[in-house]
């Protein structure tokens, strides 16, 4: 086995909200990312894969709130660290996280150099302008963004030509974890693939040393990342290679995310998605026993009754859901 760059034990993360409302958005949430390797995290909006990445960060401030559980980066426990050493000694250098829609939130007045800037110098406020000028003018180069761009306003660029430059920007100081949530998702289907390209790219030439990319379009993950992570109401509900998700799916609910039909040899493009009729459950009430019950067309009454582990089936992978894995792959061949 390679060496683990991120490893995760049983965290749980909640929002408080100001009417003291309890919202759990990430429960019991264990994975690892070894290094050279990517994990996709995939499930539809409002199960929580952006706290999730957030949380991972280890960075903590109202309303989310650290509740249990370890996060491990590079042999380093970041839980329990003093947030203020978190922000100096580990973001942007051991993780850096991409917010959803970073391209949209960058401050109009000022140009992509002065991004950089800041990022450097809060790190290491001693660096001249001028090596910084160097260091950003070699990584555009690497990466395939014209030099020009460094001395542009946000609104200069185009949106596909704006996020890679945020990719650009957030991996500056060579993190040993990349998180891009949802980065392709506002962009036409040119810019997706650059940007796809972009992130494939980072970890080839070795500037990030392993990547978690998050998205809402489990296919999209396919021939992206090696692994694949499906969450449903702020749980893991199936962990499995890209290819076993995508093509062999257990969970009713990752099933449901790849649409109906899939076959191999013709590849994922014509695969039309399948919606999932009804909506996750409100996480400040989760149900009690399969989160997923309400909407799965495979329910019996004992989903109901009591919560459902995610259960092992060997070689890293793992699905939540009563049925033996016999049993769901003879359902879902029937159809
Ligand atoms: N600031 C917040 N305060 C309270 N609840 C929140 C907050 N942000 C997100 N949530 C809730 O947390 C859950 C997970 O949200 P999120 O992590 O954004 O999901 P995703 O990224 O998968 O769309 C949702 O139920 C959402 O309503
Ligand atoms: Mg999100």
């Amino acid at each position: 086995m390679s060496k683990v760059i991120l490893e995760v034990n049983d965290l749980t993360t909640k929002y408080i909200t100001r009417f003291h409302e309890d919202v759990y958005a990430v429960d019991h949430v264990s994975l690892k990312v070894e290094e050279g390797k990517s994990l996709g995290i995939a499930g539809e909006s409002g199960c929580g894969k952006s706290t999730l990445a957030l949380s991972l960060m280890g960075y903590y401030f109202p309303p989310l709130h650290f509740t249990s559980g370890e996060i491990i980066i590079d042999g380093q426990r970041i839980t329990g660290m003093d947030p203020d050493t978190v922000r100096r000694t580990i973001l942007g250098t051991e993780i850096a996280y991409i917010p959803q829609a970073a391209m949209n939130a960058l401050n109009p007045t000022r140009k992509i150099i002065n991004f950089i800037e800041d990022v450097i110098l809060a790190h290491d406020p001693k660096v001249s302008r001028k090596d910084i000028y160097d260091l950003a003018r070699e990584r555009f180069e690497i990466l395939g963004l014209p030099e020009d761009v460094l001395q542009k306003y946000p609104v200069e660029l185009s949106g596909g030509m704006k996020q890679r430059t945020v990719i650009a920007v957030s991996v500056i100081l060579a993190p040993k974890i990349l998180i891009a949530d949802e980065p392709s998702s506002a962009l036409d289907v040119t810019s997706q693939k650059m940007v796809i390209k972009m992130l494939l790219d980072l970890m080839e030439k070795g500037m990030i040393k392993s990547m978690i990319f998050i998205t809402h379009e489990l296919p999209l993950l396919y021939n992206v990342t090696d692994d694949i992570m499906v969450m449903y109401a702020g749980q893991i509900v199936e962990k499995a290679t890209a290819q076993e998700a995508v093509f062999d799916p257990l969970h009713p609910y990752s099933k449901g995310l790849m649409g109906s039909i899939i076959v191999p040899e013709k590849g994922l493009r014509n695969l039309k998605l399948s919606a999932i009729p009804g909506v996750p459950p409100n996480l400040k009430k989760p149900p009690t026993g399969c989160r997923f019950a309400e909407r799965c067309k495979y329910v019996i009454p004992e989903c109901k009754t009591h919560p459902i582990d995610l259960r092992e089936t060997g070689e890293g992978r793992a699905y939540r859901c009563i049925f033996s894995e016999e049993y769901l792959r003879k359902v879902y061949q029937i159809g």
